[in-house]
């Protein structure tokens, strides 16, 4: 169907496909006529029935960047590591079907979702909307997203930044330095994963540099490996002023995204005269157009009409988010069995954290403009380049929610902003609450771990006069918590979407109980870090001259960034170095017990693994048991989890069959996998640290294709 359609195309027809535009800095007279505003727009080609490309953001549901619809709203998800907190593949993919099917409604045909670079520094701006630090965990989770959004008919998803954008700092002049095998164990398995799992129409390609060139116009990426080894069938489209070079097609690129953000039209202008000359072959220009056409015609976009919108069912759809945001939560500490909150809890103290506005998105491309709207909106850069991403509180606030909950208690809200004020008044409260966060986005990344402004020294002087206290964080990252040891009881709640405030009142007052673990690792201090100071930190401003190499978005100097963990990012390099983080990864705690039995292990070509789990306590509750494989001078890795929800006294059993490329090494030699033969270690636990049993396995020697 493709190759007949191209066929009929003259050039023009095709090279339409090529480039796509941002609507909303288009004049009105230059937009597209009926074409719904979103993050991109590619022409179609009418006479022949392709319709146009309209693209949205992003994994966090349909976001509304700048306001470009006016008053437009859509269902806020959960962060992305609250989606990861869940380890629920079954529920992210139901949250992507619904995304997708609000995307859809809206007139959208692609979503730019699937963020799934991994979280190897816990002052990276988007690991909010990243799937955490582990590629098994990372690569499942990205994979049913994506299926999820497309089994909406006429959609197409992406997986996205291809690849190892693991930071802000310098995404447009920043070179990853990393060797092969390390690339393909760790970021590049993530995306290996996801591609199999959720078959994505398209790839974005990233900001950065991989080895010394540019990620969009990087043929080790773009066609040795994603084509060459993974069999990838869609097209590769960039990110948003991600383009170089018009070359950039002969290494993979199949379409410029957002051209005007970019120097030069690559894919468009300065093709024609290179296809001309011969420079280009028209063969490049073929193979590119022809990638996005069969894509269009895989996923029926062919006969695609943008006003055949369904209605959404908002109230349905929120149902959803909030099931993400209780999953998600995580219970860090509860000593003392603090929580739950009794029903007949008398006088609560609750503090700061915008509480009573909502809870909080993170900035960027990702952030969507809830159902109920924003509370509180502000810019918080003025530079250009950073400008769209902005603090934002919206959804249920989280005291309204815990009024709701508990009609009978009495429970006042002070903001925090005067210390001594909240101090006094915590003194006699019965318990008190006390909401942390910290701005996140797109652009920036964290100077340190700690929480913003003096929140800290807040939750000090309440402990201090209160040992009765609850902190609740809702942060895009781990954070510093030099309080801890005074404050009893801790949830990690994440950005808790719309439906947040709500969760979190649930969760605190047992309405629900809480079953998230860490999909990172908290770490005491960045001196823990593989990089205790971040990359590019200390970069120079971009000049004229810089710019003129490294694009107009340009703004350090250049610098490499090379990852010492290499592959063993998060709790492996932990595991490596012998280092106790302040929570492990796969952490998290409920209002039940759990008891494992009949932990059994076989070895041989393939390890297979079972076990029971029981619910040894008095309430139903949800379980997520790991297992971890290591051998001798090697860190440990994830194979496996099972997430289970069990009534009182109820078990069930998990069965795993470990995924090969998980427990050995790529070889660049061989170009292939290889699980060396040998005697391995195989965990069953409940988080990277806490080991309930080991087992020692015989693995065979075993080499799988790339
Ligand atoms: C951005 C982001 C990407 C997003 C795109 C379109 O800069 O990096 O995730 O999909 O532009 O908004």
């Amino acid at each position: 169907m493709a190759t007949e359609t191209l066929a009929q195309m003259d050039e023009d027809e095709k090279i339409a496909l090529l480039h796509g535009k941002m609507p909303a800095l288009l004049p009105p007279a230059k937009r597209a006529e009926g074409v719904v505003i979103g993050a991109g727009w590619v022409q179609g080609v009418p006479r022949l029935g392709i319709p146009a490309l309209v693209e949205t953001d992003a994994s966090l549901g349909v976001s509304n960047l700048m306001n470009m619809r006016p008053g437009d709203h859509a269902t806020a998800l959960p962060s992305g590591l609250a989606m990861a907190s869940t380890w629920n593949p079954e529920l992210i993919r139901e949250g992507g079907a619904m995304i997708g099917s609000e995307a859809s409604a809206k007139g959208f045909n692609v979503m730019l979702v699937g963020g799934v670079n991994l979280v190897r520094d816990p002052r990276a701006g988007r690991n909010f909307e990243y799937l955490g630090e582990d590629p098994l965990l990372a690569g499942r989770l990205v994979g049913a997203q994506i299926a999820g959004v497309q089994s909406n008919p006429k959609m197409i998803a992406t997986i996205k930044h291809f690849a190892v954008n693991d930071q802000e700092t310098g995404r447009h002049v920043a070179n990853v330095v990393m060797d092969e095998a390390a690339l393909r164990e760790s970021d590049l398995l993530a995306f290996q994963i996801g591609i199999e799992e959720g078959d994505p129409g398209s790839v974005m390609c990233a900001y950065n540099r991989v080895g010394g060139s540019y990620a969009c116009e990087n043929a080790f990426l773009l066609t040795d490996v994603l084509r060459g080894d993974w069999g990838f069938r869609g097209f590769v489209m960039s990110d948003w002023g991600a383009v170089h070079s018009t070359e950039a097609v002969l290494a993979g690129l199949d379409q410029q995204s957002g051209d005007q953000l970019d120097g030069k039209r690559w894919f468009s202008d300065e093709l024609r005269p290179k296809l001309a000359s011969g420079e280009i072959p028209q063969a490049a220009l073929d193979r590119a157009a022809g990638r996005i056409l069969s894509t269009i015609y895989r996923h029926r976009l062919d006969g695609w009409d943008e006003r055949a919108r369904q209605p959404i069912d908002y109230a349905a759809n929120g149902r959803i988010a909030q099931q993400v945001a209780e999953q998600g939560i995580v219970l860090l500490r509860n000593e003392g069995g603090i929580l739950p909150i009794a029903a007949s809890a008398g006088k609560i103290l609750v503090v700061g954290g915008n509480a009573d506005k909502g809870v909080p998105s993170g900035g960027g491309s990702s952030q969507v403009a809830p159902v109920g709207g924003f509370k509180v909106f502000e810019q918080v850069s003025k530079d250009p380049m950073k400008s769209f991403a902005r603090r934002a509180f919206g959804g249920t606030p989280p005291l309204d929610a815990l009024r709701r909950e508990l009609p009978s208690a009495a429970i006042t809200y002070v903001d925090g902003s005067d210390p001594a004020a909240a101090t006094a008044a915590a003194t006699d409260a019965d318990l008190v609450i006390v909401f942390a966060d910290k701005f996140a986005a797109e652009t920036m990344d964290h100077p340190d771990l700690s929480l913003d402004g003096e929140q800290d020294a807040l939750i000090a002087s309440l402990a201090g006069a209160n040992p009765k206290i609850v902190v609740v964080l809702e942060t895009g990252n781990p954070v510093d918590m030099p309080w801890h040891d005074q404050v009893p009881a801790i949830l990690a709640a994440w950005y808790g979407g719309q439906e947040g405030g709500t969760a979190i009142a649930r969760i605190l007052t047992g309405r629900v109980n809480p079953s998230g673990h860490l999909p990172v690792t908290f770490p005491r201090s960045v001196d823990q870090l593989p990089n205790p100071k971040l990359p590019g930190s200390d970069a120079p401003k971009a000049d004229k001259a810089a710019r003129a190499i490294y694009g107009v978005q340009a703004d350090l100097q250049p610098f490499d960034i090379t990852y010492p963990e290499g592959s063993d990012a998060g709790y492996r390099w932990f595991d490596a170095k012998g280092l106790t983080p302040l929570y492990p990864f796969g952490h998290g705690l409920s209002y039940t017990s759990f008891a494992y039995g009949k932990y059994k292990v076989k070895g041989g070509k393939r390890l297979a693994v079972s076990f029971t789990v029981a619910n040894s306590g008095e309430r139903e509750g949800a379980d997520v048991a790991q297992v971890y494989i290591s051998r001798p001078g090697k860190a440990k890795r994830l194979v496996g989890w099972g997430r289970s929800d069990l009534q009182p006294g109820e078990s069930s059993k998990v069965s795993i069959m470990a995924d090969p490329r998980v427990i050995g090494d790529f070889d660049p030699a061989l170009r292939k996998w290889v699980v060396p033969q040998g005697t391995y270690t195989v965990e069953l636990a409940r988080s990277a640290t806490d080991i309930v049993e080991r087992r020692e396995v015989v693995l065979e020697r075993l080499e799988v294709q790339p």
